[in-house]
């Protein structure tokens, strides 16, 4: 039997990474281009489901591969002393805080002398680095963190670029340090308000939306070719349209149509398959909105229920 290649499983990367390759490249070119480079600083927000963790994760695996030390986190109050925590012990700090609650706010002055530490252990690791590496924070659920903290962290990310200058090394060859926050539309607006930050209206910022249709389905007709089945372009483009490119139900519905094919005995996904999975998909959604509002994600309440509204029209 073919596995079912489609993942409907949040931060599960996909079998496709479908319309993410401009904000890859350019976090690639900022890596690459040296020191002071725009993709170094980026600020990734999108509603529930639009795939912040996946594309977060390929950036960190970007990073990975280009030699650079990786420290992520999905923020919460005290992220500041974890990544404290993780660069004296070398280790990446992934901690779990989906739907974490909302924070009290911390004084600035603890906030600053959280990110003194910090900037002692980053210039001491950049140290250890070969040239033109770095140190990639890459901090999700970013809404989730205190301002201040998060602002910490952005002082931070300008005061190593003001140290790296200071060795009198070339751009290239200097050792930099690369800031990703990753979470809803508010952390932007909350973040881009705070006063000590405002070089932050300057970082990149990518809002993830809908994919569009057709690379939906040339990617439903890749995905489902490379797994053993078959589908035509026609049926590929209806599930595209009843997925309405939103990257969780692009995924919801291609495992629903795979599945309804493969019940029928039929190595080929029809447009009955594709009718039947997208009703399989609204059903499984409309139970995870349900289950996720019981178990106590009511700040993010309106974004889930608009998806809900969503997949109830199409
Ligand atoms: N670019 C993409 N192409 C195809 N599928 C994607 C893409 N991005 C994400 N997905 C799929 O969408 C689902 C949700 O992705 P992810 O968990 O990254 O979203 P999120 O924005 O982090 O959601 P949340 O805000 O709930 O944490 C997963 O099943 C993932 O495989
Ligand atoms: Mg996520």
């Amino acid at each position: 039997m073919n596995p079912n290649p489609f993942k409907p499983t949040a931060g599960k990367r996909p079998p496709v990474l479908i319309g993410r390759e401009s904000v890859i490249e350019d976090f690639e070119e900022g890596l690459d281009n040296g020191a002071g480079a725009p993709g170094r600083l980026m600020l990734i927000t999108g509603n529930r489901g639009c795939g912040k963790t996946v594309l977060l994760r390929e950036l960190q695996r970007q990073a990975s591969e280009r030699g650079w030390a990786v420290v992520s986190d999905s923020a919460s109050l005290g992220l500041c002393d974890r990544l404290v925590d993780a660069l004296r012990s070398n280790k990446p700090v992934v901690t779990s805080m989906e739907f974490g609650p909302s924070f009290g706010r911390m004084s600035v002055e603890a906030a600053r002398t959280k990110g003194e530490t910090l900037r002692g252990l980053v210039n001491e690791r950049l140290k250890k680095l070969g040239p033109g590496k770095g140190i990639l924070f890459a901090i999700d659920e970013a809404q989730s963190a205190s301002i201040e903290e998060l602002a910490a962290l952005a002082v931070l990310y300008q005061q190593v670029l003001g140290d790296q200058d200071a060795t009198g090394l070339s751009d290239s060859d200097q050792r930099g340090l690369a800031l990703v926050f990753a979470g809803l539309p508010s952390m932007v607006d909350d973040l881009l308000e705070e006063p000590s930050v405002t070089f932050l209206r300057r970082a990149q910022q990518r809002t993830l939306g809908a994919i569009s249709l057709p690379q939906v389905r040339d990617s439903y007709i890749q995905t489902v070719e490379c797994a053993g089945l078959c589908i035509d372009a026609g049926t590929a483009d209806l599930a595209a349209h009843k997925s309405m490119g939103h990257p969780y139900m692009v995924q919801l519905v291609g495992y629903y149509m795979w599945r309804s094919a493969v019940q029928r005995g039929s190595q080929v996904i029809e447009r009955r398959d594709v009718e039947d999975g997208h009703a399989d998909a609204v059903s499984e959604s409309t139970k995870r909105l349900t289950c996720l509002c019981i178990t106590g994600c009511a700040p993010h309440s309106a974004s889930l229920s608009r998806l809900w509204r969503l997949t109830r029209a199409s």
